[in-house]
């Protein structure tokens, strides 16, 4: 088989990137190792900043997140027994977020690229890029028994963390930068109406938790816990129990209890690998970069790769002009850096660190107390929660 672009990931990476391209008349195939069911049955991020829904329109797939998603215009810091609202609409000249899973908005993407004979090949097992650094790169797979070969222009990895693509980057051309923070979140998802119409991001000396939603029926919450802890040695009773604890008593008063139906622990880690590119090979989201979820940023940040990327190839394709491939991996990590300057800043300022002095801890206090005080600094916190810009 010949494409011009091999995309590895069906996730909304990848998917996002088949279906505008698809749309500009450039050639995908799309390999995904799992089934369409796993991909769909994970539960994953729900903020989307502005320039994620406007990729999903110019992708003509944005009708159901239109619909369904919530615009949220700020959330609530809690602390000490009170909530403070940040205004993001008011610090930002208008701007807001999108409350949409990203669970539906990669069945949207499936859809969409189903409707346009989009070619997505699931249970891809065994995926290997070849010779990316010559022109003529190429992917092969198996399904079953069967194997199979893609010759293709480019490969773009979209494979998420654990996946080949960053793996067939030749070590010494790859610098790594990391951080591993010393605890997870612990997330439940319950149908229940969430306690809050807006988004609670709470810091107590217990630690950290958080109030979300993925709809008016649909809650999610999560509580900071050691990475020692299994998801086992909590229930559901128990879950509750620590998350009340950790809002001020209004909010816990007022908090509807469910059973829950799914139920996960995500350790935290700041990661980054650079460049984004090698040969004719480039990284977009996970594959290249994770982010501790507590700025929103992780989902956000693949979007900003997949425009990059996506302008970069239609320059080649429409314009021949290779500027824009020669320059993605640059590009795309100024803006990869930001987001990881900002997701590390909020979970320094908002959880616990068992092994803080008595000093750090003082500060930690002073931080939010000045954010909490300062119109400045609140700008600044609102301007990176709703996305910086693209260009
Ligand atoms: C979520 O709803 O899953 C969520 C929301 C905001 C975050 C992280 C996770 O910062």
């Amino acid at each position: 088989m010949r494409t011009q672009v091999g995309i590895i990931g069906g996730g909304p990476s990848g998917l996002l990137l088949s279906q505008l391209l698809h749309l500009r008349g450039i050639e995908t195939v799309l390999l995904e190792k799992h089934s369409r069911d796993y991909v769909l049955g994970r539960i994953r991020a729900g903020v989307l900043e502005h320039g994620f829904a406007e990729l999903m329109r110019e992708a003509q797939v944005a009708e159901r997140m239109e619909r369904e998603g919530q615009v949220h215009e700020g959330f609530f810091i809690a602390h000490d027994g009170v909530r403070d609202r940040v205004d993001l609409h008011a610090l930002t000249g208008g701007k807001s977020v999108i409350v949409y899973g990203q669970t539906e908005l990669t069945r949207d993407l499936y859809e969409a690229r189903d409707r346009l004979g989009g070619r997505v090949i699931h249970n891809a097992e065994d995926v290997t890029p070849h010779d990316i650094a010559t022109q003529r790169p190429y992917l092969t797979y198996r399904l079953g028994r069967q194997a199979a070969r893609i010759d293709c222009d480019f490969v773009v990895g979209c494979d998420g963390f654990h996946g080949v693509s960053r793996q067939s980057i030749p070590p010494e051309h790859l610098q790594v930068f990391e951080r591993t923070y010393p605890f997870g979140w612990l997330g439940v998802l319950s149908r229940t109406p969430p306690v809050s119409p807006e988004l609670i991001y709470a810091t107590h000396e217990r630690g950290f938790a958080l109030c979300s939603l993925r709809s008016s029926t649909l809650s999610r919450y999560y509580i900071q816990v050691p990475l020692s802890d299994t998801v086992e040695a909590w229930s559901d009773e128990e879950f509750f129990q620590e998350l009340r604890c950790r809002l001020p008593e209004d909010v816990a008063r007022a908090m509807i209890i469910g059973p829950s139906i799914e139920k996960s622990i995500a350790p935290l880690r700041s990661f980054v690998a650079e460049p984004m590119s090698f040969g004719r090979l480039f990284l977009a989201g996970d594959a290249a970069h994770i982010v501790p979820p507590t700025g929103a940023r992780g989902l956000n940040t693949a979007a900003s790769d997949i425009y990059y990327l996506y302008h970069a190839l239609l320059d080649h394709y429409l314009n021949g002009d290779d500027r824009g491939l020669e320059g993605y991996s640059q590009r795309a990590l100024a803006r990869v850096w930001k987001g990881q300057r900002f997701s590390w800043w909020m979970t320094m300022l908002l959880h616990r660190f068992p092994d803080n002095t008595p000093y750090e801890q003082r500060l930690q206090r002073t931080e939010l107390a000045y954010l909490l005080s300062s119109q400045q600094a609140l700008a600044s916190l609102a301007e990176n929660y709703v996305g910086l810009p693209f260009a």
